[in-house]
């Protein structure tokens, strides 16, 4: 969603600005703006389009050089994405300016209670009535906090909000409820920003800001209260990872270096999880083993890539610890009657940990009383502050929009979490379990060989850019995986592509096949024979009716060879954690083929990110 960015200090904010909008840029590309505030006056710049568009137009005017200021990218809601409904809005006089990510749901009332005041609100969006309101705030006096509290106590939704105001030359108020803020602390100096991604090249030290808190920035400290005023305890962290992390470091887009960067990032996440007694550990689960060995449902909650990787925990959790686990679209969820106790655990899976339909699912399954496990790749997200217990995944920022290295670190975080399920439950014995922890341990250098061997995937998703459609192919847990490489297809390359589970073809899906049709087949390793066996079938079946097919399958498999227009052949590994080697060329096939179409790969059109709206 939209990305914001606050400064003061003494640096010219307007770089810091606009070069943590670049580090943002990911939330939402719709348009960008930015305020500045120097000599006692606001100066707004604002363009549609994407970040480019809005440093052409400040090259052309420049503001005023001034050490206080904010940046809005924006991932448009209410009002199209033109130059009017780009943030920042200001209120009559121009003396206020605000920025907003989240939706405020009570803007209707609001807009014509202003209107009927008096106010001339220029834009369609939900935002400007904040500006409005804030103006009349300040006219009843107080400083832009003390009217930032008031106007947040009369708003209803989601919404992180910074402002500036020309009464108050050396503050910046952020406030949030429902939608991330993080604070960058630094000497002098100091930052709002969505993300730390914007900060980061200047202060690795954050504070989290908690929900319903507002926060006064200057340049010498930063203070945090509720909506009534009172003070909020903060918690400060460190970030572990540094900016060469957030650039393209060589490479065209940012999507093909987190592909790259999966050994490592798998690497990462397992590190660390293996205690002295050679024993599962994980750090942050915080549910007590007691309370694991009370569990008896699983229901795992996500939306995205991040679903997937829950239809595959599923099988391993299944498996490994016996456990019935139900895996449901967190948007759906709270939707229906799922029966919920305190021996229900709800996972929730979420990279960024502020995907508002998994936020609220989770807020859902607490109200049932259910212990609540997060699986995120963001500290100082939400996800982990609203869960009983966290497994953090170590992918790094993760800044292309279409998911990959944080996909393979949640596969790494499910497989852990079914293993840890089984020792305390006792279904698997430790030895078992360290096997085959050993087992993921080999896995980054698994990975690593699947993209050295990449170079036809790339020649075959070039040469199939002409097409309409593409169909993928699976079982068992090459089907979640089939799910995921039409996904990616559909994201990045805007084609038509659909994910079915190879059984279920014969029932409908096969009438699509036509003559040349690719089709992408994942094939399961043949130590499960039983399925291997009837995948190579539906092979066979698709190919007599004219299906070009595309088959990914363990290095040495003779027995798809005869059927395989296009055999791409990834290394042996156990059955369950093949996804880590059959998603790769899946995600490399979907990028090469959008780029060959002429596509951003990073900023696929109408995408954004991090969707903090539901
Ligand atoms: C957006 C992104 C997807 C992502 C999904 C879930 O739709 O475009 O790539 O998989 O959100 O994101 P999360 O951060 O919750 O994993």
């Amino acid at each position: 969603m939209c990305g914001i960015v606050g400064y003061v200090g003494g640096r010219p904010a307007l770089d810091v600005v606009v070069d943590g909008l670049a580090r943002l840029e990911y939330r939402g590309y719709d348009s960008a703006g930015v305020a500045i505030l120097a000599e006692g006056a606001l100066t707004t710049a604002k363009r549609a389009g994407k970040l480019v568009n809005l440093r052409e137009a400040l090259a052309e005017e420049p503001p005023p050089a001034g050490t206080l200021g904010m940046g809005h990218t924006r991932w448009a809601t209410h009002g199209a994405p033109n130059d009017r409904n780009a943030h920042p809005h200001v209120d009559c006089s121009g003396t206020v300016a605000v920025i907003h990510n989240g939706i405020i749901e009570n803007f209707a009332a609001l807009r014509s209670e202003l209107e009927e005041a008096g106010h001339k609100l220029g834009s369609d969006t939900d935002t400007e009535a904040v500006a409005h309101l804030l103006e009349d705030e300040l006219k009843a006096g107080g400083n832009l906090a003390d009217a930032m509290r008031r106007v947040c106590r009369r708003l209803e939704g989601a919404f992180t909000l910074v402002a500036m105001h020309t009464g108050d030359p050396d503050l910046v108020v952020g406030a949030r409820r429902n939608s991330p803020l993080v604070v960058g602390v630094g000497d002098g100096e100091n930052f709002l920003a969505s993300d730390v991604a914007a900060f980061i090249e200047h202060t690795r030290d954050a504070i989290e800001l908690g929900q319903d808190q507002v926060v006064e920035l200057r340049a010498g400290g930063v203070a945090v209260t509720d909506f009534e005023g009172r003070p909020a305890e903060v918690k400060e962290y460190h970030v572990d990872w540094d900016v060469s992390a957030a650039e393209k470091g060589g490479y065209d887009y940012f999507m093909l270096k987190e592909i790259a960067e999966q050994p490592r990032a798998v690497a990462d996440t397992l590190l660390g999880r293996i205690g002295t007694d050679g024993r599962l550990t994980l750090d942050e689960m915080r549910i007590s083993d007691q309370e694991l060995r009370e569990v008896d449902k699983i229901i795992i909650v996500a939306c995205g890539t991040s679903y997937h990787a829950g239809l595959i925990a599923k099988y391993a959790i299944e498996h490994w610890a016996g456990l019935p686990c139900e895996v449901e679209l967190a948007s759906e969820f709270r939707y229906r009657d799922a029966i919920l106790s305190p021996t229900t655990l709800v996972i929730a899976i979420s990279q960024s940990g502020e995907t508002m339909d998994a936020l609220m699912a989770v807020r859902h399954a607490r109200e049932q009383k259910a212990k609540l496990l997060g699986i995120c790749n963001v500290n100082g997200s939400t996800l982990p502050r609203e869960c009983d217990g966290v497994l953090y995944t170590h992918a790094g920022p993760e800044i292309a929009v279409a998911s990959t290295k944080a996909f393979l670190t949640q596969l790494v975080a499910v497989y852990l979490i079914a293993l840890y399920l089984a020792q305390v439950r006792g279904t698997k014995w430790g030895d078992e379990v360290f096997a085959m922890v050993q087992l993921l341990d080999g896995m980054p250098e698994k990975v690593d060989k699947v993209l050295e061997t990449m170079e036809p995937v790339r020649e075959l998703a070039r040469s199939l850019a002409g097409e309409r459609c593409v169909l993928f192919l699976g079982r068992h847990v090459g089907f979640p995986v089939a799910l995921e490489g039409a996904l990616k297809l559909k994201e990045l390359a805007y084609m038509h592509a659909e994910g079915f589970a190879a059984g279920e073809l014969k029932h409908g899906p096969i009438a699509l096949i036509e003559e040349g049709l690719p089709v992408v087949v994942v094939v399961p390793p043949r130590a499960r024979a039983v399925l291997h066996d009837k995948i190579v079938s539906n092979i066979q079946e698709i190919r007599a009716r004219g299906a070009r097919t595309i088959v990914i399958a363990e290095e040495g498999d003779a027995s798809v060879e005869p059927y395989a227009d296009t055999l791409i052949s990834v290394p042996a590994v156990p059955t369950l954690l093949q996804p880590l080697v059959t998603t790769v060329p899946l995600q490399v096939f979907a990028c090469e083929l959008a780029t060959a179409k002429g596509h951003d790969v990073d900023q696929p059109r109408n995408l954004a990110k991090s969707v903090t709206v539901e």
